[in-house]
């Protein structure tokens, strides 16, 4: 499952670094540490390195976005029966803002439209407004709320608000 997506990318210039350009390649084992450094700066609950392997694992789709050899954001995603759920997008904290995480979105889209997918769902903390209007600008809905679905500080819980994207076909 964990192929590359059939989005092709067309060349993408990275702001700032000239001519390289961004692609995809699979998450493998060998990129978990780079992809943990990544998480650990842009979470305050992190996926730890058991969860990325768990992931991989389970053969979820694992993507990567990089530039020339440094890692500008990656995707995890898990498909079920016509339906694909989203469990981390994220853009390194430096290349925020550019675009990326917009274009992981597409491509996510395009991915779950070739498995003929009905719907994209994913969960999101309710303090995320940031990630929230990222989804809302791509078109997601906000469509319920999961009680106490996310660790919070001192054993409290935050509440996540369930997303949805109802994908059409011609
Ligand atoms: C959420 C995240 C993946 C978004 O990626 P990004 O590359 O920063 O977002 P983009 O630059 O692609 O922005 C996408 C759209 O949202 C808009 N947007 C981005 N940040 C925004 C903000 N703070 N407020 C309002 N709109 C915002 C952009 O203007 C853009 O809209 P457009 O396509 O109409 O121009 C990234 O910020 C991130 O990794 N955050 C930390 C981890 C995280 O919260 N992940 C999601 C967990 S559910």
């Amino acid at each position: 499952m964990n192929a590359v997506l059939p989005a092709t990318l067309p060349a993408i210039p990275v702001p700032g670094s000239g001519a390289v350009e961004a692609r995809f390649e699979p998450m493998t084992a060998e990129r978990l540490d780079a992809v943990l450094a990544v998480e650990q700066r842009a979470y305050s609950h992190p996926w730890t390195r058991g969860n990325l392997r768990d992931s991989l694992a389970a053969g979820h789709m694992a993507q990567c976005l990089l530039a020339g050899d440094e890692l500008l954001g990656y995707l995890i995603a898990m498909p079920g029966y016509r339906e694909v759920h989203l469990l981390n997008i994220t853009v390194a904290p430096p290349h925020q803002r550019q675009g990326w995480g917009r274009l992981m979105l597409d491509a996510l889209v395009l991915w779950s439209r070739g498995l003929r997918a009905d719907t994209l769902w994913l969960e999101v903390r309710a303090s995320n407004v940031r990630a929230q209007q990222v989804y809302l600008r791509r078109g997601f809905s906000r469509v319920g709320l999961r009680k106490g679905y996310y660790p919070l500080r001192h054993g409290e819980r935050e509440d996540a608000v369930v997303m949805s994207l109802p994908l059409e076909y011609a």
